[in-house]
C-alpha cells in the first residue's frame, strides 16, 4: 500500500471510531440496533434502484463498518461479505452483526488485494457513497469489480459526483471550482478535522488524499473490465454534507439550497457480466 492509502487508513480508523460510537452521527448504530426508533435504512435512492436482493450472495466492497452490509442481509440476501482496509471498522462490522444476530462475514484488506482475500463469485457487487475518490488507480479498482461479478450477475455503484470534488467543501455559497476535474496520478491532499457525518465531531488526524475520477473513465474502466453497462443515472442529491451550505432533504439526502442552479452531486451505476 502506498503512503497515502496508508494515511488514509489511519484517518478512516478515527472517523470509524467516531461514525460507531457518536450519538449525532448520521449513521445511527443506536437506531440500527433499534434502541431508540429503529428506523436506520439505506438511502432513497439506492432504494429505489436496487430493487429485490432476496436470495443474493452479495459482495460490499469499502464497507466500513458494515451497516449497509447488514441492511442488505436484513432485506434477504443469501448472504453478505464486506471487506474494508480499516481493521477498526472491520472489528466493528464485527460486532454490530453479533449484536444485531445477523450473519456476515467482514474481511479486513485493500480493495486491490481482495482477490487474493476473498474467495468466489457473486450475484450482486455492491459500492457505495465515499469510495472511489480513496483509490489512485479506476483501471485496477475496475478489474477487480469485474473478477467478482458472476456471468450474468450485477455491480451497483452509487457515489458522489466527482463535480462535487472541484469545489472546496468548506467554502461559502456561491460556489466556484477550485480543483481539476480531470484525474491525476497525484492525489489532492486536505489537512481537515471535520467530520463528514457530525458536525460536532473533531478529528485528531488531519491529512488525507483524494483523488478524483471523471465519470468518463469510470465507465471506460468498466467496460474495458468486461462489464456491460445497464444504465448510468445522475442526481441532484448526496448522502452527506459534501458542501457547506448544502441543506438536508428526504430520504437522508442533500441538496444545494432552493434557487441554485442544479448540479450533478452524485451518480448510479448498474452493469452486468455477460454470460
Ligand atoms: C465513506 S466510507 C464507505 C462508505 C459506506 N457506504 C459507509 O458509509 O458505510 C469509505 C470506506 O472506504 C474504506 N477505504 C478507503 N480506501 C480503501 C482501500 N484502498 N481499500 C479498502 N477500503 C478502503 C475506508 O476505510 C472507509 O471505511
Amino acid at each position: 500500500m502506498d503512503r497515502f492509502q496508508e494515511a488514509n487508513r489511519q484517518k478512516w480508523n478515527e472517523l470509524a471510531e467516531v461514525n460507531y460510537t457518536s450519538r449525532n452521527s448520521d449513521y445511527g448504530v443506536e437506531a440500527f440496533l433499534g434502541g431508540s426508533d429503529n428506523t436506520r435504512d439505506l438511502h432513497k435512492t439506492e432504494l429505489e434502484e436496487l430493487g429485490s436482493v432476496e436470495g443474493l450472495d452479495i459482495l460490499h466492497l469499502q464497507c466500513h463498518f458494515g451497516m449497509d452490509t447488514l441492511l442488505l442481509a436484513q432485506k434477504g440476501a443469501k448472504s453478505v461479505t464486506g471487506l474494508d482496509f480499516s481493521p477498526v471498522a472491520i472489528k466493528q462490522a464485527r460486532e454490530l452483526a453479533e449484536k444485531a444476530g445477523i450473519e456476515a462475514t467482514f474481511v479486513e484488506g485493500n480493495v486491490y488485494d481482495a482477490p487474493s482475500l476473498i474467495d468466489g463469485v457473486y450475484d450482486l457487487v455492491f459500492v457505495s457513497w465515499g469510495t472511489i475518490c480513496w483509490l489512485p488507480d479506476i483501471e485496477g479498482w475496475a478489474k477487480v469489480i469485474s473478477h467478482f461479478v458472476k456471468p450474468g450477475g450485477r455491480f451497483y455503484f452509487l457515489d458522489q459526483h466527482p463535480v462535487i470534488l472541484s469545489f472546496d467543501d468548506h467554502a461559502p455559497a456561491p460556489h466556484a471550482p477550485v480543483y481539476d476535474y480531470f484525474h491525476k496520478p497525484d492525489p489532492i491532499s486536505f489537512d481537515d478535522t471535520a467530520v463528514y457525518s457530525d458536525e460536532n465531531a473533531a478529528l485528531k488526524t488531519k491529512r488525507s488524499y483524494e483523488w478524483t475520477h471523471p465519470v468518463g473513465e469510470v465507465v471506460t474502466a468498466l467496460v474495458d473490465a468486461g462489464l456491460r453497462i445497464e444504465y448510468l443515472h445522475e442526481f441532484d442529491t448526496v448522502a452527506w454534507k459534501a458542501l457547506a451550505f448544502m441543506e438536508p432533504c428526504e430520504g437522508g439526502l442533500y441538496r444545494l439550497p432552493e434557487g441554485m442552479p442544479r448540479l450533478p452531486l452524485s451518480y448510479s451505476i448498474s452493469a452486468r457480466k455477460p454470460l
